[in-house]
């Protein structure tokens, strides 16, 4: 039977709590908002399930992680970070719950010689793999996931990226002119994104990896997990997942991947550029300013486990750094 969420796994909330207020000091404090919020953390919504279409043919997995327990779909999928929908984690899934997704496209544009459009339905075409990935959160928790997906490559080789491409960039939907943003009374089957002020953070939320970093074969374009497509909460129903880097950088919900010739900007770059850089890949070495990365904790085990050195994918991806200050290029 899948595993209830634990009191225990608390502490990763209380981190996130310290990650956004340190942005946002005592805008909450004292308030009657407060009060709620001390209401909600005490007593949490019961875990939602999911219901998402299963994925047909799907290649099994090209990537295990030994000794490694799956997570399990009811941690998975109750326990995260969208802030769109909800800056607490045991929130998301029901905040998320009437995003619609369908009709879905994602533009592949700038420095490509055939930049277009991409519906679900072509996205879909691609060959699905199976790719069994830990995801280690900045907050100093991780999970096991079996995400279904295809390499990302696959997508940017189809708009023929322009050799002046040195860097791609990704943006999550958002609507900005939401109901639930501007006061108004949501109409059925609304989406319900909050508003950045609520969340702390700009929107759309955006991200960013280096052209050889996002050609890597093992960073995903990621439709599905544990064999189904992905569950709103996840980032339906496109998302990326790096997984040697922190994972603020698997951005949720993709409507826009630019191919560039400067670095893009980060939202959490933008939110705090002394805290989280533009590469965040795991190192257990270089501490968060606020907190040590040198250990995390699987949601679901008791105790902490060590971090590895790029989450266990150095021998893929250091060579993608040597030369580089990992210090200066956190
Ligand atoms: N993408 C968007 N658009 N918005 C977010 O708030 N949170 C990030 C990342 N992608 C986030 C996002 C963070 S901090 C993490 S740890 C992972 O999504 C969490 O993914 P999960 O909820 O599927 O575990």
């Amino acid at each position: 039977m899948a595993e209830k969420i634990r009191s225990r796994e608390i502490t990763p909330e209380n981190l996130y709590l310290n990650r956004r207020n340190f942005i946002r000091a005592g805008v909450f404090a004292g308030s009657t908002l407060a009060t709620a919020g001390v209401y909600k953390l005490i007593n949490p919504p019961p875990p939602k399930e999911v219901e998402t279409a299963p994925i047909e043919n799907v290649v099994a997995s090209t990537e295990s992680v030994a000794g490694d327990e799956l997570t399990s779909l009811e941690n998975i999928t109750n326990y995260n970070n969208f802030y769109e929908f909800s800056t607490r984690k045991t929130a998301v899934a029901r905040a998320a719950e009437d995003f619609v997704t369908e009709p879905w496209s994602i533009s592949v544009e700038g420095a490509a010689g055939k930049p277009r459009v991409f519906g679900m339905d072509e996205i879909l075409k691609f060959t699905q793999e199976e790719r069994i990935y830990r995801l280690r959160c900045v907050e100093g928790w991780s999970m096991v996931i079996p995400w279904v997906g295809f390499p990302l490559r696959t997508l940017l080789n189809k708009v023929e990226p322009l050799s002046s491409a040195k860097y791609v960039a990704f943006q999550t939907f958002y609507d900005g002119a939401n109901p639930k943003v501007s006061g108004v009374k949501l109409p059925q089957g609304a989406n319900s994104m909050q508003s950045s002020f609520g969340a702390g953070i700009e929107f759309p939320y955006v991200e960013g990896l280096r052209i050889d970093e996002a050609m890597h074969p093992l960073a995903i374009v990621a439709t599905g997990l544990y064999g189904k497509r992905l569950p709103n909460q996840n980032g339906a129903p496109v998302r990326l997942v790096v997984p040697w880097k922190y994972g603020f950088k698997s951005i949720k919900s993709i409507v826009r991947i630019r191919l560039t010739e400067t670095e893009p900007p980060t939202t959490w770059n933008i939110a705090a550029p002394g805290e989280y850089g533009f590469y965040s890949n795991v190192n257990p070495e270089v501490a968060h300013p606020r907190w040590s990365q040198a250990n995390e904790r699987r949601i679901g085990e008791i105790g902490m486990r060590k971090t590895l050195m790029f989450n266990g994918y150095a021998d893929e991806v250091a060579s993608l750094y040597s030369g580089m200050d990992l210090r200066k290029n956190f």
